[in-house]
């Protein structure tokens, strides 16, 4: 049976890939992103997620055409890079803006509609980088690390209205978040050229990385099961990580993580 969807950052990348499988699929899809899309079955909605008013508007409008809200998938996001020392606090808030405050605001809008139907699913889009923290972009790491301990929660809070949480964790994808990610321009001699070597390998490993199709058929999936996992990581050698991240002391794979993203060897 279709069902009536909502994709948080719908205009591009992985949001705008799944959007566009999932109303392939006849389901009814809604995208919600601050720019305008033009995608044909894809109904597109100006909204910014740090805007709870917006919100609020955005998924009644949905309710009241549709009369239900099956799915949410919590996808908007933005990343940031840089060391801690040299990261203003700016930037930080407007990251945990889109990628905690947008999830909250989305999930405490959608709660109500889903309690009514007594059914939902709530899919939220985190990273494997919440659970292997990479130097130099830390802010972006621990955003994703609360959306997975809000997701947990969330999931024991809403079982019993029938209400399902997972959590997804992708491994690099190639999208537009490379070029749109913030890079801090404070040059800290400090670091020499440690940020930019770091930043360099997390943009070569995302514009190497999987398809947003392969996430697209994941949640294509997902949606149709009758209980779906709390957590699911995408791409195999990902699932290799988390997994050894579980099984190995954490100060082993954090140096591991810093020998990849550190570059600490070679510095004065
Ligand atoms: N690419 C990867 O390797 C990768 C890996 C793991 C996880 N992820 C996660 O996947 C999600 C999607 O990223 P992507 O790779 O598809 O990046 P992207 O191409 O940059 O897309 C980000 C989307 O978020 C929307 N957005 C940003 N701020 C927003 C706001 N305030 N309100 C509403 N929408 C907003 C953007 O639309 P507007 O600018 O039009 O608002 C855009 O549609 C993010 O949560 C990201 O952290 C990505």
């Amino acid at each position: 049976m279709e069902k009536v969807i909502i994709v948080t950052g719908a205009s591009s990348g992985i949001g705008l890939t799944v959007s566009k499988y999932l109303a392939d699929q006849g389901h009814h899809v809604y995208g919600i992103s601050r720019s305008k899309t033009h995608e044909k079955n894809v109904r597109s909605i100006q909204a910014d997620v740090t805007n709870f008013d917006q919100m609020i508007e955005a998924y009644q409008e949905i309710y009241d055409i549709e009369g239900r809200i099956d799915v949410l998938i919590n996808n908007a996001g933005i990343g940031i890079s840089g060391s801690i020392e040299d990261t203003l606090t700016e930037d930080v808030l407007d990251l945990f803006h889109v990628n905690f405050v947008g999830v909250f605001h989305s999930t405490k809008v959608v709660l109500p509609f889903m309690r009514e139907g007594k059914h939902g699913k709530i899919i939220n889009i985190s990273s494997v980088a919440s659970v292997l923290s990479i130097p130099f972009q830390s802010f972006y790491s621990s955003s994703k690390a609360a959306i997975n301990a809000f997701s947990n929660a969330l999931a024991n809070e809403v079982e019993p209205f029938g209400i399902d949480v997972c959590v997804i964790m992708p491994g690099d994808i190639k999208t537009s978040f490379t070029k749109n990610r913030r890079k801090n321009e404070i040059i800290n001699p400090n670091y020499e050229n440690r940020i930019d070597k770091s930043v360099a390998v997390m943009e070569k490993d995302e514009q190497n990385g999987m398809d947003p199709e392969v996430l697209a058929k994941v949640i294509g999936k997902l949606i149709k099961k009758k209980k779906m996992p709390l957590y699911k990581t995408i791409g195999f050698k990902y699932k290799i990580f988390v997994c050894l991240e579980k099984l190995l002391p954490r100060g082993f794979t954090n140096q591991v993580v810093g020998k990849i993203y550190g570059f600490k060897k070679g510095k004065k």
